[in-house]
């Protein structure tokens, strides 16, 4: 049995990448009952809203979910670990810290714990603080992305080899053919963002759905290098401005001040794409149609299963 789903206990080796303050519980809990394995971002999140997202998904599905502690963004890091122990949720998610503090606790209390990295010394890092499995997530991806800026192709190797633990490959990946890829590379399942918000389950804001059906391969932008603090984009107005603010040497905390969750949110949720940003990868140009998240789920296994058969003739 695929070592991932056995550690999580889900059927389809396909995570859901946490998606702070803007992924839901329709979300997260479609893509648990559709046999992968759904993940709430608390991003900046109050403890309120933490336990409601918690309770709303426990709701939704009796399957298996996790719960995605960026740790150098949320302030309720022990509030979210508390709800998270009460309600009994089985899997969690560290990303955006060091998270070796805070894996004991965890394991003492049964979790699963997944480590985020973007590369091979962060794996070692975490596999030795106690991680169960590594994401390794590719400069591809959406969102906030590590200075390393090393690609998902180059990536998975080469973590593959240094960790005993297994590997999920993040960044890039929107079909069956990018799943097939990322088995083939050494990773044990994929982990997805871009893809899923173009789903009907996902309650982002339809525009924001339909600039991912609409966008080709070079759409994205990446914002923030000079700062050090990388996210990749969708090409907006907003993100135009933010990239003309940065060529004119705005100071750095000009630039987070414009980047905080609140754009993010009038990006994501409110579909203003003047005043706020929307996060997307690179795989957006592949993106063509809005699906159930069940019908996207089994298109992918379908497809990596035939692609599968397809490398095996090619060589
Ligand atoms: C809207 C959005 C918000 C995201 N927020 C977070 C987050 O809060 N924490 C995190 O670890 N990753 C975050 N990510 C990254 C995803 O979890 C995932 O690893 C990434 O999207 C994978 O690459 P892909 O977009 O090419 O599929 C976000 C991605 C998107 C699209």
């Amino acid at each position: 049995m695929n070592p991932v789903c056995q550690l999580l206990n889900i059927r389809y080796p396909i995570l859901q990448g946490g998606m702070g303050n803007v992924s839901n519980a329709p979300l997260s809990a479609a893509i648990s009952e559709a046999g992968g394995l759904g993940t709430i971002g608390i991003g900046t999140l109050s403890p309120v809203e933490i336990e409601q997202l918690i309770i709303d998904t426990k709701k939704r599905t009796g399957n298996p979910f996790a719960v995605n502690i960026p740790l150098s963004v949320t302030p309720f890091v022990k509030e979210a670990v508390q709800s998270m122990f009460q309600y009994e949720v089985p899997v969690v998610v560290l990303s955006a810290g060091n998270p070796a503090p805070y894996i004991p606790k965890f394991k003492e209390n049964g979790l699963t714990v997944i480590c985020v990295v973007a590369s091979v010394k962060h794996a070692q890092k975490a596999e030795k603080a106690g991680a169960d499995i590594i994401v390794a997530e590719g400069y591809e991806a959406a969102g906030i992305n590590a200075t390393e800026e090393s690609t998902t192709m180059t990536l998975i190797p080469q973590v593959t080899d240094a960790v005993k633990i297994p590997v999920v490959a993040a960044g890039g990946i929107g079909d069956g053919r990018g799943l097939a890829a990322a088995l083939s590379l050494g990773a044990t399942g994929v982990q997805m963002g871009t893809r899923f918000i173009a789903t009907q389950e996902g309650v982002f804001h339809e525009s924001y759905k339909q600039k991912l059906v609409e966008a080709n391969d070079t759409d994205t932008t990446i914002v923030g290098r000079k700062y050090g603090k990388i996210r990749r984009l969708l090409k907006t107005a907003y993100a135009e401005q933010l990239q003309k603010d940065e060529a004119a040497g705005v100071d750095q905390q000009t630039f987070i001040d414009k980047t905080t969750e609140e754009f993010h949110l009038r990006g994501a949720v409110q579909g203003n794409f003047a005043e706020g940003f929307i996060n997307s990868g690179q795989i957006a140009g592949l993106v063509g149609d809005v699906p159930t998240v069940d019908g996207l789920i089994q298109r992918m296994v379908k497809e990596a299963e035939q692609q599968l058969k397809v490398i095996e003739r090619l060589l």
